[in-house]
């Protein structure tokens, strides 16, 4: 829409959440609850989307102009009226309409906002707000309609007569409103009511004195404009964007054992055929390729896994990639920078960090690998341990094709093995090894014939 701008409203102290930071900056499914509404903006307008938050905020801005939008400051949170007002002079050269968005209202759908201003533009009202209805109301502000069902006001919960919170239709806080007449209005909106503040509602009673013809839209699913005020509400918006999440998934051909037991951000993308077991959490900008099995207990961030991989339960993944077809748990931990090739195996109380293993290499049991180059076909046995840190540096381990590590190895790093090497298990390995050639470090065993042991005394 080209005669749309957008105004997404996110200043003041969210008091009520009881935190150092803006509400609008807490995480919901992997993102800052205000990329919600930016990324709805941009889908209806280019270039005229202005967030006005409170002043100091460097990371909100920083947050708020990584996502192409823009700034305005409002210096002291007066009210929601008074919050509009402070793009006057950014928009100044625009016309059209303007959309106003709340900052902590995230679940909001792009159909029901176009709904809101096309019925806004079809009927020449000068503003149409969106309504919901709910069976508890709460603070939300009171649609006040007349006997022929046409809004005649919006009253705050703090101002509103027994009678008038007795209703369960209440604002959204989303508006549509015509620039010009928006900007002049806002000038004539007074601060008396019982928070002292200057409340953007007030422009519908104006609207109605001036035969402007106000709209009130109810929206048919109330739970898209659930507010967020507290911690209690951020969770109950946190626990509707999982079901819209999960259910896109499921839509795409993808299993979720248990959907209410199923955390998936945002912004995962997962192929068909993947099954996911319950009490998972996948983060961030994982993406999972088709046939991939996750079980229980496993989180995985920000990682990509190709085709067929099992990630067995309880297993931790971050920052890593894993190759198609490849087995990792149950309880193994990849650590940032770590990338297995293809049908790799990786098993119980196995942590890597920052490495590459190769096509069907095998860790299996009780190991750790850092700082490490691990060609492929290589077996690493129980319990070996790259040393990778000598305690100021870290240095590297390199293990060439078809070596074989015997159990409970240490690799003082830096050491290089050569293709095809065997180590002999309980070596401590401090110096490179040529390719073929077996190395051991451990001392003779010695037998002592008869040996009694000592026996306790009487
Ligand atoms: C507001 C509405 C209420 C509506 C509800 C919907 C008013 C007076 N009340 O109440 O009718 O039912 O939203 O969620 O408009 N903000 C500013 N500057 C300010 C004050 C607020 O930018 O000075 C921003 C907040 O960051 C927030 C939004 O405006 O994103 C709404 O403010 P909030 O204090 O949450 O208002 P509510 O009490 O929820
Ligand atoms: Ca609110």
């Amino acid at each position: 829409m080209s005669n749309l701008g957008v105004v997404i409203l996110a200043a003041g102290q969210s008091k009520r959440l009881k935190s150092k930071i803006s509400k609008v900056r807490h995480e919901l499914a992997g993102r800052p609850v205000v990329s919600y509404p930016i990324e709805i903006a941009k889908k209806l307008t280019k270039d005229q989307i202005y967030v006005v938050i409170s002043p100091g905020q460097s990371e909100l801005e920083n947050i708020i102009q990584s996502l192409e939008a823009k700034v305005a400051i409002q210096e002291k949170p007066l009210g929601t009226a008074h919050a509009v007002m402070q793009t006057e002079k950014q928009l100044s050269s625009f016309s059209g309409h303007i959309l106003i968005l709340c900052g902590d209202v995230p679940l909001i759908r792009l159909e029901t906002l176009q709904v809101l201003v096309n019925k806004t533009i079809k009927n020449k009202s000068s503003c149409g707000v969106l309504t919901f209805a709910i069976p508890e109301p709460g603070h939300y502000g009171r649609i006040v309609r007349n006997g022929e069902g046409k809004i005649i006001k919006i009253v705050e919960a703090k101002d509103a007569s027994p009678e008038e919170l007795e209703t369960k239709e209440v604002n959204s806080g989303i508006y549509c409103v015509e620039k010009d007449w928006l900007f002049e209005t806002l000038k004539n909106i007074k601060a008396d009511n019982h928070q002292k503040e200057f409340y953007l509602t007030d422009i519908i009673e104006i609207a109605i004195q001036q035969n402007r013809h106000p709209l009130a839209i109810l929206a048919d699913d109330p739970h898209e404009l659930l507010g967020i005020n507290s911690r209690a509400d951020l969770a109950q918006v946190a626990s509707a964007m999982r079901n819209r999440i999960n259910s896109w998934h499921m839509a795409n051909g993808v299993s979720i054992i248990a959907p209410d037991q199923t955390y998936i951000d945002y912004d995962v993308k997962i192929e068909n055929d993947v099954t996911i077991w319950p009490g998972t959490f996948i983060l961030g900008k994982t993406t999972i390729d088709q046939d991939c099995v996750i079980e229980n207990g496993v989180v995985i961030k920000n990682s990509q896994l190709a085709k067929n991989v099992q990630v067995k339960s309880h297993s931790v993944l971050e920052n890593c990639t894993v190759g198609a077809e490849s087995l990792v748990g149950p309880f193994a931990r990849l650590r940032p920078e770590t990338k297995l090739g293809k049908k790799v195996r990786v098993g119980n109380f196995v942590e890597i960090k920052k490495s590459e293993i190769q096509d069907g290499s095998k860790a299996n049991h009780l190991t750790y690998i850092g700082d490490s180059k691990i060609g492929s076909q290589v077996n690493v046995g129980a319990g070996t341990i790259t040393c990778n840190y000598d305690g100021a540096n870290k240095h590297l381990t390199v293990i060439e094709d078809d070596v074989f590590v015997g159990s409970d190895v240490q690799f003082i790093a830096p050491v290089k093995i050569g293709k095809g090497a065997t180590i002999g298990a309980g070596s401590t390995i401090t110096e490179d090894v040529p390719p073929n050639t077996l190395a051991l470090s451990r001392s003779k065993q010695t037998l002592k014939k008869d040996w009694k042991r000592p026996q306790k005394k009487k």
